[in-house]
This record gives C-alpha cells, sequence and structure tokens, in this order.
C-alpha cells in the first residue's frame, strides 16, 4: 500500500446499508433488537440511508470530496447468514461492487469484520459470551480474508470490543441489554480471542494487507494528581482500556489487571491457557483509535456500581442535565469538569483528549501505526429548503480536534490517517435519524434518500487540500 496519508470518513454496516434481508441475508441482533418489543422508539436500521442501493453515488461523493480512504464494515450475517456456515454468495458479491467502486474512485479501503452486528444465531446461543464465538467468527473472517485478499489493504477484526461490551453488559442499552460485570469481562476476553484466532487465519494466507482492532475510548485522566485520583485512573483504565488493547497489540494481560479483576468476584474460569497461546502469537499491526471524549474519573466515593448514557438528547447545559457517566464501586466514578461543555447527548467536547489520547497509546504501545478511524459531532441539523446544512458546530468540533491530532503526530506519534465519523448522515444506535454526524445530509423523508453535501463536507475537502504534505 502506498505510504499517503490516508483522509477520509467511516460508516458501519447496520447503521448504514438498509436491506436487512435482501438478497439472502441473515437477521444480526440488531435487526432482532429493533423488531421487538425492547426496542421503545420503534426505530430501525431496515432501510437507513440505503447505502445498499446507493454504493457507487457515496463512494463518488466522497472521492469528490477530496477523500482518498473509506472505513466500513461487513455485515457477518450477510456472508455467513446461518447457524450452518453457508456461505451466501450474494453478500460477497455486495462487498465485491462496494471495493469496485473504491476503485474505480481510486479510495482504499478500511474494513472491519464486524460493527456490533452480530448475527442473531450467535446471539441466541450467548451472543459475545458464547464459548464457541471465536471459532465462529475465525471461520467467518477466513471466508472474508480469502475472497477480498489484498483488494482491501487494511482490515480491523473488532469495532470498539470496550464500548461495544460495555454498552451490551454494563450500560445495557445495546443487546442483549444486561447489566452484569460478569459477561462484561467474558464478553471483551472473548472478542480479544476472537481478534487473535481472525488474525491466526489472516497470516496462514500470507497477505500483503494488514490487520488491526479498532478502540472507542481514550485513557482515563483526572482533574488531581493525588495518589487516590492516580489509583481511580489506573483502575478506569483497567476496565476500558488495558483489559481490551493489552492483548491486542502484547499477546498477554497484565498479571495486575487479572488480580484486580478476580479481586472484584469475577470467575474468570472462561480463560483458557490454549486462547493465551493464540493471542501470544497473533498481534495486531496497527491500532484504530475512536476519539470522541475524555474519560474524566475520581475516586469512587458513592460506593456505587452504575452506568448510564444519555439517549434522549435532551442535555440543556444545567447541572442536573443527564450525561454520560460511569461508576464502579471502590475504583472509579466519573467526574465532572464545570469549565467544559456537553453535547445534547451529555457526552463532554474536549479537542485536547486527541493528543492526550495518542500521547498514551505512543507512551504504551511504543511506534505502532495509528488510525484515527472516528471523530465526529452528533448533533440536530437544519437543513435549509435545498436541503443544504451549515453545520457551522461540527466544523468547529472537526478543525478543534485535528488541531490536536496534527499536533500528536508532529510530536511523534505516527498518526497514519484519519476518518471522519461519518460519511453521510446514518442510524445512531439508540438515538434513530435525529443525532446527525455525516459529511452529508440524507433525507430520510425522501423514498429515495436525496444525498446534499453539508458545509463541513467542504471544509473537510479544503482542509484534506491544505495537508498534502503530511
Ligand atoms: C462509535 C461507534 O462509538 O460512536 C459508531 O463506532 C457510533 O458506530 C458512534 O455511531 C457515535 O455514537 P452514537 O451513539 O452517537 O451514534
Amino acid at each position: 500500500m502506498t505510504e499517503q496519508f490516508l483522509w477520509g470518513s467511516a460508516t458501519a454496516a447496520y447503521q448504514c446499508e438498509g436491506a436487512w434481508n435482501e438478497d439472502g441475508k441473515g437477521a444480526s441482533i440488531w435487526d432482532e433488537f429493533c423488531h421487538s418489543d425492547k426496542n421503545t422508539t420503534g426505530i430501525t436500521g431496515d432501510v437507513s440511508c440505503d447505502f445498499y442501493h446507493h454504493v457507487e453515488e457515496d463512494i463518488r461523493m466522497l472521492a469528490e470530496g477530496g477523500q482518498n480512504t473509506f472505513r466500513f464494515s461487513i455485515s457477518w450475517s450477510r456472508i455467513v447468514p446461518k447457524a450452518d456456515r453457508v456461505v451466501n454468495e450474494k453478500g460477497l458479491a455486495f462487498y465485491d461492487r462496494v471495493l469496485d467502486a473504491c476503485e474505480k474512485y481510486h479510495v482504499i479501503p478500511n474494513v472491519t469484520l464486524v460493527h456490533y452486528d452480530l448475527p442473531d444465531y450467535i446471539g441466541a446461543q450467548g451472543g459475545w459470551c458464547y464459548p464457541g464465538v471465536a471459532d465462529e467468527f475465525a471461520y467467518y473472517a477466513a471466508v472474508v480474508f480469502r475472497h477480498y485478499g489484498d483488494r482491501i489493504p487494511l482490515y480491523v477484526t473488532i469495532n470498539e470490543p470496550n464500548h461495544n461490551a460495555y454498552c451490551n453488559y454494563c450500560v445495557g442499552n445495546y443487546p442483549p441489554n444486561e447489566t452484569n460485570l460478569q459477561h462484561y469481562c467474558q464478553c471483551a476476553y472473548n472478542m480479544a480471542v476472537c481478534t487473535a484466532k481472525a488474525i491466526r487465519e489472516f497470516r496462514k494466507l500470507g497477505l500483503k494487507a494488514q490487520i488491526g482492532v479498532v478502540q472507542g475510548c481514550g485513557p482515563a485522566t483526572s482533574l488531581l494528581d493525588t495518589p487516590d485520583y492516580q489509583e481511580a485512573v489506573k483502575y478506569c483504565n483497567y476496565f476500558c482500556n488495558d483489559w481490551i488493547l493489552d492483548p491486542a497489540i502484547k499477546g498477554e494481560y497484565d498479571p495486575q489487571l487479572i488480580a484486580a479483576v478476580q479481586s472484584r468476584g469475577i470467575d474468570l474460569s472462561f480463560v483458557k491457557e490454549e486462547d493465551l497461546a493464540v493471542m501470544k502469537d497473533n498481534t495486531i499491526d496497527f491500532l484504530g483509535q475512536n476519539i470522541y471524549s475524555r474519560m474524566l474519573v475520581k475516586p469512587n466515593t458513592s460506593g456505587i456500581t452504575a452506568f448510564t448514557v444519555n439517549n434522549a438528547g435532551n442535555n440543556d447545559g444545567s447541572a442536573q442535565a443527564a450525561r454520560e457517566t460511569r461508576a464502579i464501586a471502590g475504583w472509579f466514578e466519573s467526574d465532572r469538569d464545570p469549565n467544559t461543555k456537553l453535547n445534547h447527548w451529555g457526552r463532554e467536547i474536549f479537542p485536547e483528549c486527541a493528543y492526550n489520547t495518542l500521547m498514551e497509546r505512543k507512551r504504551r504501545y511504543g511506534n505502532i501505526p495509528i488510525y484515527v478511524t472516528e471523530n465526529g459531532h452528533g448533533c440536530y441539523d437544519a437543513a435549509d429548503e435545498n436541503g443544504f446544512v451549515e453545520d457551522e458546530e461540527r466544523i468547529e468540533f472537526l478543525s478543534n480536534y485535528l488541531h490536536y491530532i496534527l499536533k500528536a503526530k508532529q510530536d511523534g506519534v505516527n498518526v497514519k490517517g484519519y476518518y471522519v465519523w461519518s460519511t453521510m448522515d446514518l442510524y445512531s444506535w439508540i438515538n434513530g435519524y435525529k443525532k446527525r454526524y455525516g459529511l452529508v445530509r440524507v433525507d430520510y423523508d425522501d423514498p429515495a434518500r436525496k444525498r446534499t453535501p453539508k458545509k463541513s463536507y467542504y471544509w473537510y475537502k479544503q482542509f484534506i487540500q491544505d495537508h498534502q504534505d503530511l
């Protein structure tokens, strides 16, 4: 692959494809969840922005916006729709079309094997906690590697194991909607085994392509630097970062982390020597790092274990407004810096976190190549009568974060690419279609799903042009 800096934007299968049951696709846990009573809004990704039927248009627009790379994910249940493991040729053909369009427009694909949408037949057996999930994943991954090979230069095994496990088993807002720390640990462990076993399949083929994993949060940090605050930071990092990244990058768990997890009464009998051996020999080539916000923590004085998110999008900036918080009794709890802004969904906007995240990754993991695989601002967009959105708020967010990302690169972090979340508006997990992230607006009232580039699309194009020397 060429050594040019990658400038692009990202999507994920369930959030944009639609065509949820077309051409032999099987159901994923998100199809199942969204069609069930547990989905209190009734909003689904059944059609979404219908990328399935807009592939050429979306990739052409991306390229016309000056971008040279596109991050998307493959829907596992399009490729292996049922538990019988029969491969769906029409599913493979769909992503061939996506890759054809990438080639036509000189766009480098960066492809994730699973972005939250586990097949429902695995969900029915215990989902990410099913002990057989890693073998199923390795089978599916091998089908993908053999079929697409080096047409895809950058593969990602799993999007955000940390956030996925966290939402599934701590907050409980993603299927299977549980709050269970034991299952959180088991899920995160199984995901690490999935990554390692998929990489073992990948290496067998001797491809030139590279493979990585995408992490969803940055390192924890605190307002004070006293020993009790340092402890809170350490435990939060065990929980959100090290538990995921150490096995993927170093091929092993930190024994102190294992001891800390056990001291909480987590039963680690699911950890198997043979899995640890696979992890040791099969680590990633690059790290994908998603950057949205800071994880600010303090010592846990409440004695409470609780996790909250704001899926209502009603944060008005007041002290009482619902925000994202996480707390584990005895370990850490979220802190609030009154000097920073929150978005409507209660998430802090803190551009410096981009710099701190990247520098901390370098400190812990050395010169590993890093792609910023997502960075974006979710907000309520207002379109004029032509569908045009003057999204100054998004431009301000992106330019402030980019400033710190490029500063980290200048200060020696091996940053190789950057992706705006998202290429076009798409389904936001639980938040539906009102929370928008796209560089391109999608008109959901229009059956044809008309696309209109936003002001941020043109701003990004110019930004890329101005940074050709990277
Ligand atoms: C990332 C996910 O964590 O956050 C994306 O990888 C997601 O899939 C994005 O859409 C924004 O989250 P949300 O909940 O605001 O859509």
